[in-house]
């Protein structure tokens, strides 16, 4: 479960710099297909996420606040995306992403138990 979780985000991670990519270059269909990609991606996060929370003896504030953050990363990856592709700012959003980020990673890697880096 935790290894399809972590699998999910890296993937969207890297085809969400692919579709900023795409953009940049002009490529509009491609960049929408990635975005479609993506959305399948981000229930497949979600679902995994969820299905780790049910493994839980005891939700504490800690699983809350990283559920809420991995919810935050999901709406920002979609946000920049639909902003990007309508040409508006993204500056304040991106911001965001880079404090959610830190704050998914602490939770998800250093304050919670469980990880793909234990034997
Ligand atoms: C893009 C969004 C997300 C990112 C980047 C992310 C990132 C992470 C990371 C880095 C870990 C730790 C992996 C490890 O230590 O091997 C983790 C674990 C976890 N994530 Fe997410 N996550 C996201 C979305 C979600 C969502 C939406 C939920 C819940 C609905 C969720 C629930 C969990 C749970 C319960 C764990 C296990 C925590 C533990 O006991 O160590 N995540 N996630």
């Amino acid at each position: 479960m935790i290894h399809g979780h972590v699998t999910a985000w890296a993937l969207a991670l890297i085809l969400f710099f692919v579709a900023l990519s795409l953009h940049k270059s002009g490529k509009t269909k491609g960049f929408k297909v990635i975005q479609m990609i993506l959305r399948v991606l981000y229930l497949l996060i979600i679902a995994s996420g969820v299905g780790l929370l049910f493994m839980v003896y005891k939700i504490d504030i800690w699983y809350i606040l990283k559920a809420v953050t991995g919810l935050w990363i999901i709406g920002l990856f979609e946000m920049i995306l639909s902003r990007i592709a309508n040409n508006r700012r993204t500056s304040v959003f991106w911001i965001q992403f880079i404090v959610a980020w830190l704050l998914v990673l602490y939770l998800g890697f250093d304050k919670l138990p469980m990880s793909i880096l234990n034997p």
